[in-house]
């Protein structure tokens, strides 16, 4: 067990990836406290790893207000005496053109994206340090790296969100505070409502040719939070399908190969063979 009687906070544990993070963590050992602005969601979750001989507690906070940030890494200590991992998941997406975002919107997604994430971190980190070390994982986006359509509050937020990391990490480390960040490629949740043309620009560009899957985030937040992660802080870590390495890409023969065709990114589908 990688997380054996670790304790862990998940933001958004009732979404797709908070709740699949939540169960990796409980499965390898953890204490998890599930913390969701909904509460019926994050008891779902809660529920479903006790039901399976994991150890599990159902918390509501809404990371958008300063007192429930620090709520809930209180009532992680409260009820499991300590907090060793702390993952900041919980997070709105907002598919708006530059020139349609009001204040208000783009307010609300940096208070919950990013003031919610630097709280929950801060709030998180002073007992980890007082304790003598800890992991603090981000769920960023390559929507933070790579600007999409429809997509200034949100990649702007995740942007900083991601920097946030490092700016931790290069003050905590030395504290045993590991601090990384994911930056997930598309996913389907509740939260990626895509449309046949965007979805289609996604797979156009992802080189495994195929979305991602909320298990292979948790995959990747499960090394970041465990004793492995000691020597790696700051890193921006993409769970994405080669999204954010790719390039220009095109059929095989145009290299003069006359092999298989090894790459698609500028084919439709249908050319593809
Ligand atoms: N799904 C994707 O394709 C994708 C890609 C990149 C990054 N992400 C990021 O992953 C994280 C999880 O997203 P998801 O895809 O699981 O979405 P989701 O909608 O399934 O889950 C998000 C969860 O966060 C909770 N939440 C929202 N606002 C909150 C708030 N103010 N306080 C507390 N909880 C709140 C929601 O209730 C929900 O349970 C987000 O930060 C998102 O930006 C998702």
């Amino acid at each position: 067990m990688r997380l054996q009687d670790k304790v862990a906070l998940v933001t958004g544990a009732g979404g797709g990836l908070g709740g699949a993070i939540a169960r990796r963590f409980a499965a390898e050992g953890a204490s998890v406290l599930c913390a969701d602005r909904d509460l019926e969601r994050a008891e779902a979750i809660a529920r479903e790893i006790t039901e399976s001989g994991g150890l599990a507690a159902a918390h509501r906070a809404d990371v958008a207000l300063a007192a429930e940030c620090e709520d809930q890494v209180a009532e992680t200590v409260r009820r499991f005496g300590r907090i060793d991992i702390a993952v900041n998941n919980a997070g709105v997406s907002l598919h708006r053109l530059a020139l349609d975002t009001s204040l208000a919107e783009w307010q609300r997604v940096l208070d919950i994206n990013l003031t919610g994430s630097f709280l929950t971190a801060q709030a998180a980190a002073r007992r980890m340090v007082a304790q003598g070390g800890g992991r603090i994982v981000q769920i960023g986006s390559i929507s933070g790296q790579r600007a999409n359509m429809g997509g200034i509050a949100y990649g702007a937020s995740k942007a900083a969100a991601m920097h946030l990391c490092k700016a931790l990490a290069v003050e905590l480390s030395g504290q045993g505070v590991m601090v990384n960040a994911i930056a997930p490629g598309p996913i389907e949740t509740g939260l990626s409502h895509h449309g046949p043309t965007r979805r289609q620009g996604y797979l156009d560009r992802i080189p495994t040719g195929a979305y991602g899957t909320p298990e292979a985030v948790a995959d990747a937040a499960l090394y970041l939070a465990g004793d492995e992660c000691r020597w790696v802080t700051g890193h921006v870590l993409n769970v994405d399908g080669g999204y954010g390495a790719a390039g220009l890409s095109y059929d095989a023969s145009e290299v003069g190969t006359g092999g298989r065709a090894i790459a698609f990114q500028n084919l439709p589908r249908s050319d593809r063979r």
